[in-house]
């Protein structure tokens, strides 16, 4: 998919070496005249973020030294490909494999661009030589994954509206002999009423995608993603600035279809599930009301208050379905509420979970791969505030204060026979560039679920 790496040595592959600021005089010392004069004279200072391209000069190869913090992570040489010339790279083969493998990933992350749009290619990427000893297949496929979701996110929404969507997840799902399964027009109406109510007035039908893999014996991980293609608002009619970005309202079901890939790629022995409600958020005269009653798959009635929370309508359903088969570990993903970046901002998913031993395993396995999240309380005495004398629930609490537990706890509801339930409000998106995380879509939480779960399930 990404033309980050390259696989073999040639005589024209220049050589990075990654250095500490601890270890740069001992190394620096170890070097010849020309090279510590070029250093010097460059000002390196083996500062993390700074790196030297040493040009060919009689004798000697072309040679890039680049500064690393003590612990490195993904991001450390994120930013080489976009800066050093294009050409062929190779690691110095004295980093240590698990700080190879690190940043030959951050690497590939870092050589992400979304071209489609663009009527003149932007140049190359600089490409790396996958370092020996590092596990190819993985890194790959955790480039794979990301740059999957960025581009799911980051493709507007009149070229993925829940038919691309749908599309996309087949042709994902179908690169692992995976099945699925679309379901539209009278038959989402009568099952999956919450999210015909929310998509029908869309000029793009709604529908749910339902992937699944792997073996009936193994333990059951089902991920559910909220594929709002794009979020108007509905008759609730979000503002401009509100507006502007709610392409990337399915973010949530990029997640999903990411993690999947990641979870095949990597043959975890599970029986994985996939489902996503896709829908488009939009107006018409078919449109649902504020003040209407839906009837959702699980027989709850829901109250309208507001037509802009219609993520947690479409999951509703979505959820249902999925609990009704009991799995072990059951997860959603969604772009679910403004409240949850106000309490946490861009970078900081917000992870509901009751189950602590598992919330405590994700946010740890987050901070090991810089896939950062947050936990917040799935606090009951709040259901208080869905509550509402029309129907079971309403959509949406009253008087504006935990907007992200509420939705949380509006979700639970729909959630029962499942062993740990997982919820996600996460932002899927780079406001700003930083190194190896461009401006526009990205893939949250999706790394630190993966570790998770070949650590609790994948093991043969
Ligand atoms: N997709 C939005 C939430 C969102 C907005 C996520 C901006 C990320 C960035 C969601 O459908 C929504 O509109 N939520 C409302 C809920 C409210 C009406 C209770 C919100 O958060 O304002
Ligand atoms: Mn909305
Ligand atoms: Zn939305």
């Amino acid at each position: 998919m990404i033309e980050a790496f390259a696989y073999r040595r040639t005589t024209s592959t220049v050589l990075i070496t990654p250095v500490t600021k601890k270890g740069y005089g001992a190394w620096l010392r170890k070097q010849t005249a020309p090279v510590r004069n070029g250093l010097r004279s460059a000002r390196f200072a083996a500062k993390s973020g700074t790196h030297v391209l040493l040009p060919a000069a009689k004798g000697r190869k072309a040679y890039v030294v680049a500064g690393i913090d003590e612990a490195p992570d993904l991001w450390s040489l994120a930013y080489l490909p976009n800066i050093l010339p294009s050409g062929v790279y190779a690691l110095d083969d004295d980093v240590e494999a698990s700080v190879a493998t690190v940043l030959t990933v951050g690497w590939g992350l870092g050589s992400y661009r979304f071209n489609r749009y663009l009527s003149e290619p932007k140049r190359d990427p600089a490409k790396l030589v996958v370092p020996k000893d590092v596990g190819r297949t993985e890194a790959e496929a955790q480039v794979d994954a990301v740059s999957l979701v960025r581009d799911l996110i980051n493709t507007p929404a009149a070229d993925m509206g829940p038919p691309e969507l749908a599309e996309a997840a087949k042709q994902m799902a179908g690169g692992f002999s995976a099945k699925t399964r679309i379901v539209r027009g009278k038959e989402l109406k009568e099952a999956f009423p919450a999210i015909h109510a929310v998509g029908r007035a869309a000029d793009k039908a709604p529908r749910l995608i339902d992937i699944t893999w792997g073996k009936p014996k193994h333990p059951k991980v089902t991920v559910v993603g909220k594929g709002v293609c794009f979020d108007t608002g509905g008759l609730n009619l979000k503002p401009a600035q509100g507006m502007r970005w709610m392409k990337k309202d399915m973010g949530g079901a990029a997640v999903a279809l990411g993690l999947a890939h990641l979870i095949m790629s990597a043959h975890l022995q599970v029986r994985l599930r996939v489902i996503i409600p896709a829908v488009e958020n939009n107006v018409a005269g078919n449109a649902y009301r504020p003040g209407d009653v839906l009837r959702t798959r699980k027989g709850v009635s829901v109250e309208i208050g507001n037509t802009d929370a219609e993520g947690r309508l479409v999951l509703a359903d979505g959820l249902a379905l999925a609990d009704e088969e009991a799995p072990d570990l059951l997860i959603d993903c969604a772009t679910l509420t403004g409240a949850a970046r106000v309490a946490l901002g861009a970078d900081l998913p917000a992870l509901f979970c009751d189950d602590t031993d598992f919330a405590q395993a994700l946010v740890a396995a987050g901070d090991a791969v810089a896939d950062p999240l947050w936990r917040l309380p799935l606090w009951r005495p709040y259901r208080k505030l869905l509550d509402t004398p029309i129907a079971d629930i309403n959509n949406v609490g009253t008087g504006g204060m935990a907007g992200a537990i509420t939705a949380a706890l509006f979700l639970a509801t729909f959630v029962d026979k499942a062993k740990t339930w997982v919820h996600l409000d996460l932002y899927g998106w780079n406001d700003g560039d930083r190194p190896g995380r461009p401006r526009g879509g990205e893939a949250m939480a999706m790394r630190a679920l993966f570790e998770v779960i070949r650590d609790r399930f994948g093991v043969a």
